[in-house]
């Protein structure tokens, strides 16, 4: 096919031969729904209740039986053909279980009603069991599943313990009031209602399985407490086919082999980022520093105790044993080999993961950090498997904000390194082999970026808080535009050249992009042929074209530049309902996190950029890998997990995916935005050793693996400057210290100021761009003809790289 066909004409092409569309085919529902089996953690599994027998009489309660939550709201939603709920994976498998129908009809009839009236899937009451439902359930078995849902979104919150009224600009205020109304202390926790169903359900049935159909971190201690709840399953928000997936696993058709990509601890207030999250709407201080999630619990003196489910953990329906395992150290890297071998009786996989600790030191070091990882194939009884995991001794640096070793460098502190390995941060066993180190090592010396100019004090591994010095704010240019009036318009579409037809090819003597592509001539050549105006347009966002709803990259016809779709996001190709178009809704990413099985995210990456591809969009909006920094957050059904190095190899495996179409992946949202609320202004103030080993980690990995063709720069500020504005972190690490040669665009309609953007390194404004703005700037000498070409260049080099 010829270059830029799928972009440049519409509608749109089947991707496979004699005219077959892949868009929600058999082939990608039957991805979904398998990725989702992957992810699903089994946390408790007492008296073999599950796998439920074959024949096994069950009666499903909870209105989540049909409430059902496929994934998050906002840009990370999808437009699906259908979903299957729990009731109706269960219904599909008739000649696996026998189900109670009343309690399914009762359900059914409440849910479909308040859907009518409106109510979003996962925001409704929990409504109480009628008491001859109960009597009649108990005379047809004597096993219940009790399921619960949970719903959040983008631009708005979960709600903390002590947050009264959160009554913040930039919320989706209606949701906020839906789940205030229904969840007195916040939905981390059960509502009173649903603390009651599960309550009566226990007392009534011998056998009782619980089931979360949740997006993130939940409050699980009454499941480990309650003796009378046999097994349970998280099943998170598991895409379209999520109620077949679940109802598959707890019938033994699959064996259950997540693992926790996030510490489950009892309180919200046990997650150190919970504390101040919401106390202001202007800035969130990191004060945990580098202790978060797993490296905060199994670090700091009594936060151990707080956990209920650590972070890896995970059941299966057999048993598995690591053995044989060995440490040994060459030239600099480190090899783990472990024997695994099946030691129950079904088939199944099992996640063998290695931590480090390295020596306190000067710096102070968590007392874990995971470094590698690999899942098994399913092995049969019996069966074993050899692993090997390799990771370099670089790896395990520090890096020096303060020159307490070397100042602005990676180090690697003197003394013993000790490895665990196991299935999960708890339960990895010490190997006896240590790494020593003599002397201290400077792995790599940097310079300071990025350092905080309002950070009062960080939290250090013996508990204690060391105040930091307040950084100098003044560096950062005023705005030269400051006295130019923005257009006053909420969220602007992209404009059109008056000139120029876009959006159509017609003849022209200018040179043509595609004699780029050709050789004929060179990218800079082509670039120096623009006008200053065909640049100050070029770095911005165009219109809509076909299916798209959220904008597009290039449309310059005179130049032969197609008109290059973008679409959201990380549960699958996002097409708004009224075009018709429907497409594979995956698993929220929180799920896949836990399948850690990067072969997983790819092969969910193949299938969505297919659909990607075969509905003409050029560049994809996923993944998105924010840290789950506080389980407040309401976006954190689309990140991976509280571990950057879990979360860079998942996100690596989605990009290599993708790209494999020639469609390009946007990693995003670069970085610190772990809040929705007030997030286009909300300033992250946090230490740079945090920003570097946390917050910045997965990014990295992503970045030097799988050559992401773009990025996304977050809305909000970071340490007093605007993610989008940052010239430290877009052109002096990602680009300068990474090598990172994609596009850098914007996240939507941010705060900040076009030309500033574009002289940070941020090459593309989205939704729209300000080409009058950027050429008064460019007239004030605020910005350079130079500094527009290269963001042209990176642009085109985007455009060029899309099949
Ligand atoms: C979200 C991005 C999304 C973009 C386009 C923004 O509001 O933060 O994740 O890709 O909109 O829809």
């Amino acid at each position: 096919m010829e270059k830029w066909t799928r972009v440049k004409y519409h509608p749109n092409l089947p991707l496979r031969e004699n005219g077959v569309k892949v868009t929600a085919s058999k082939e990608h529902i039957d991805i979904s729904k398998n990725a989702a089996k992957e992810g699903m953690v089994l946390i408790k599994n007492e008296k073999n209740t599950l796998p439920l027998s074959r024949g096994k009489k069950v009666a499903l309660f909870g209105k989540a039986t049909i409430d059902y939550v496929k994934g998050g709201g906002g840009s990370g939603d999808v437009t699906v053909p259908y979903v299957t709920n729990l009731a109706q994976g269960f219904k599909a498998l008739e000649d696996q279980v026998a189900l109670f129908e009343d309690s399914v009809s009762f359900y059914d009839d409440y849910v479909s009603k308040l859907y009518k009236e409106g109510k979003q899937p996962g925001l409704l009451a929990e409504p109480e069991v009628p008491a001859e439902l109960l009597t009649k359930a108990k005379a047809f078995t004597d096993t219940a599943i009790v399921s619960f849902s949970r719903y959040s979104g983008e631009g708005w919150d979960r709600k903390a313990d002590n947050d009264d009224g959160r009554k913040h600009k930039d919320v989706v205020q209606e949701l906020v009031d839906e789940t205030d109304k229904l969840f007195e202390k916040g939905d981390f926790y059960l509502s009173k209602a649903e603390e009651n169903l599960v309550n009566t359900i226990s007392e009534n049935f011998e056998h009782t399985i619980v089931v979360l159909n949740i997006g993130g971190m939940f409050d699980v201690s009454w499941i480990k407490s309650n003796e009378k709840i046999d097994s349970a399953l998280i099943a998170w928000q598991g895409g379209m086919e999520g109620g077949l997936a679940t109802a598959e696993l707890l019938c033994g058709l699959g064996n259950p082999s997540g693992k926790l990509s996030d510490t489950f601890a009892r309180n919200l207030s046990d997650y150190p980022g919970t504390e101040h999250f919401h106390d202001s709407d202007d800035y969130v201080e990191y004060e945990e520093d580098i202790y978060v999630g797993y490296r905060y619990f199994e670090t700091i003196k009594g936060a151990a105790e707080k956990v209920v489910y650590p972070f890896g953990y995970g059941l299966s329906y057999t048993d598995f044993n690591i053995s044989r395992v060995k440490v040994s150290e060459d030239d600099g890297v480190v090899t783990v080999k472990a024997t695994v071998t099946n030691v129950g009786n079904y088939a199944g996989k099992e996640v063998v993961q290695v931590y480090f600790s390295a020596p306190q030191g000067k710096l102070g070091k968590p007392e874990r950090v995971l470094i590698g990882f690999k899942k098994t194939a399913e092995l049969l009884p019996g069966q074993s498997q050899k692993v090997v995991i390799k990771f370099s001794v670089d790896e395990m640096a520090s890096y020096d904000d303060l020159g307490k070793i070397k100042k602005s460098a990676y180090v690697l502190e003197k003394g013993k390194y000790k490895f665990f390995i196991g299935a999960s941060v708890r339960s990895a066993k010490k190997a006896e082999t240590e790494y020593v180190l003599e002397e201290d090592k400077i792995v790599c010396e940097l310079t300071e970026k990025m350092a905080p100019v309002a950070l009062k004090k960080r939290l250090l591994a013996d508990g204690s808080y060391e105040m930091l010095e307040q950084g100098d704010a003044s560096k950062y240019n005023e705005n030269v535009l400051k006295d130019m009036p923005l257009e006053d318009v909420l969220l602007p579409t992209p404009k059109v050249r008056a000139e120029g037809a876009r959006c159509c090819f017609k003849p022209s003597e200018k040179p043509q992009l595609i004699d780029v592509y050709t050789g004929k001539m060179t990218l800079d050549e082509f670039i120096n042929a623009l006008s200053d105006e065909d640049l100050a347009w070029l770095v911005g966002g165009q219109p809509n074209v076909g299916v798209a709803n959220t904008f597009g990259y290039g449309n310059n016809s005179e130049y032969g530049i197609p008109n290059v779709m973008t679409a959201d996001g990380p549960a699958g190709l996002r097409i708004q309902p009224q075009v018709g178009v429907k497409t594979t809704a995956f698993p929220c990413s929180t799920l896949l996190a836990c399948t850690w099985d990067p072969e997983v995210t790819e092969k969910v990456g193949i299938a969505g950029g297919e659909e990607v591809k075969e509905n003409n969009i050029g560049a994809w909006l996923t993944p998105a890998m924010n840290i789950h920094r506080s389980p407040l957050c309401g976006r954190n059904f689309e990140y991976y997990s509280e571990d950057p190095y879990l979360t860079g190899k998942m996100a690596a495996g989605m990009v290599r995916g993708i790209q494999s179409n020639r469609v390009a992946a946007t990693i995003k949202h670069f970085a610190l935005n772990n809040k929705e609320t007030n997030r286009k202004d909300s300033d992250s103030r946090a230490s740079e050793r945090a920003i570097r080993e946390i917050y910045l980690k997965g990014f990295e990995i992503v970045v030097k693996e799988a050559q992401p063709w773009s990025i996304m720069t977050s809305y909000n500020i970071i340490n007093g400057r605007r993610a989008s504005e940052n010239e430290d972190m877009i052109n002096g690490i990602l680009r300068g210290e990474w090598g990172f040669d994609g596009m850098v665009t914007t996240d939507w309609w941010t705060n900040g100021e076009n030309y500033k953007e574009c002289k940070a390194g941020n090459d593309m404004k989205m939704g729209c761009g300000y080409p009058d703005r950027i050429l008064a700037a460019l007239e004030k000498g605020a910005i350079t003809r130079e500094e527009l070409g290269k963001a042209a260049r990176n642009i085109l080099t985007l455009i060029l790289r899309i099949d």
